[in-house]
């Protein structure tokens, strides 16, 4: 036991891990990821982790790891008999929907987000009802019953894209949940709000804060710092920042680009990545933490390793059949 302790110390460290740990930390870490990889083998189960988790989740026992996107796309492929999604609940809810002979569990009771809380089936029923004829575009970040209820699904990593083909082939389109996103997109298209895009209310808590002042700031105190920012910031953020994107994204135009340093308007988990990744670059985060996101740990996944029922993720037949219908146009248009 000694020497498989030692020996998950010393990958850990490979990774970068102790520079995040407090001192004498690492040990615990190492104990948990050990139990954790050695239950998963066992149970034939993959952990999917987004990048807003901690880097002991996605570095220590993640076996798929990325954006909204890329963890829905992978989650149709594995072979594995369960996913464990380290992530929020609609993530975990559209992997079951993609691949629902699988086990999907969430290990938190509080994996929430507040843009998915924003809008409910009935409101999109009502939406579709005043603006009869138009197509509903839906951020991912929305429960199973509003995608069963909308035309296309989108990622931060494809709704330009996707709007681009609705836009094609019809003059207006209803886009919800996120106001911020798509006041954004709407920027970008040369579409107006209101009138040829229609919106919702929704925001993100965690994205809704930040302020253009503080960007002004950082800029003048550290030239050639290049600001990049979620997608999800509202409008007068986004007009401060020098790229606007989804994580996946974000994460390209670090590795792409060779700035004096990188201001990260997101979540604290990307920064906290980005560091382990590129050691030799600079970054400063502007970032807040999603109390959703940050529900997950190592602990919280190891109790459900040992007792998994509770934390199961199901999605009615009838719902997962629509709502499906919807992400594989996502996929088809994205493509
Ligand atoms: P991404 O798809 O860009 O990873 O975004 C997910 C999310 O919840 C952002 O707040
Ligand atoms: Fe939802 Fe915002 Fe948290 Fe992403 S960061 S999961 S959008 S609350």
């Amino acid at each position: 036991m000694e020497k498989a302790l030692n020996e998950e110390l010393e990958r850990l460290t490979a990774l970068g891990l102790h520079r995040r740990c407090a001192e004498g930390d690492l040990g615990r870490v190492a104990g948990l990821t050990l139990e954790i990889n050695r239950l998963k083998k066992e149970r034939n189960a993959v952990v999917c982790a987004h990048v807003y988790q901690t880097p002991d989740i996605i570095l220590g026992i993640g076996d798929l790891a990325g954006d909204s996107y890329k963890l829905a796309d992978d989650c149709r492929r594995t072979a594995a008999d369960s996913i464990i999604f380290c992530g929020v609940h609609f993530m975990a809810e559209t992997a079951k929907i993609l691949n629902p002979a699988k086990k999907v569990y969430v290990p938190s009771g509080n994996a929430g987000c507040s843009l998915s809380e924003a809008v409910t089936g009935d409101d999109v029923r009502r939406l579709k009802a005043e603006h009869p004829g138009l197509p509903v575009v839906t951020y991912i970040n929305t429960s199973a019953e509003v995608k069963a209820e909308s035309d296309c699904i989108v990622t931060s990593a494809n709704a330009e894209k996707i709007l681009r083909r609705m836009y094609e082939k019809h003059d207006r389109v209803i886009f919800i949940p996120d106001r911020f996103m798509g006041a954004n997109l709407a920027k970008v298209l040369g579409r107006t709000p209101g009138k040829d895009i229609i919106l919702w209310n929704g925001t993100c808590i965690v994205h809704e804060h930040f302020s253009p002042d503080l960007i002004k700031l950082y800029k003048r105190k550290y030239p050639g710092l290049v600001a990049l920012a979620h997608a999800e910031c509202p409008s007068d953020l986004i007009a401060a920042v020098d790229f606007m994107g989804g994580t996946g994204d974000m994460m390209r135009y670090v590795e792409s680009t060779n700035a004096a340093a990188y201001l990260l308007v997101t979540e604290c988990g990307f920064g906290e990545l980005a560091k382990l990744k590129f050691p030799a670059k600079n970054f400063i985060a502007m970032c807040r933490l999603c109390p959703y996101m940050k529900s997950i740990t190592l602990e919280s996944v190891l109790a459900l390793l040992r007792d998994p029922a509770p934390e199961e993720v199901t999605v009615p037949p009838a719902i997962a059949a629509r709502a499906r219908r919807s992400i594989e146009k996502m996929f088809e248009l994205a493509a």
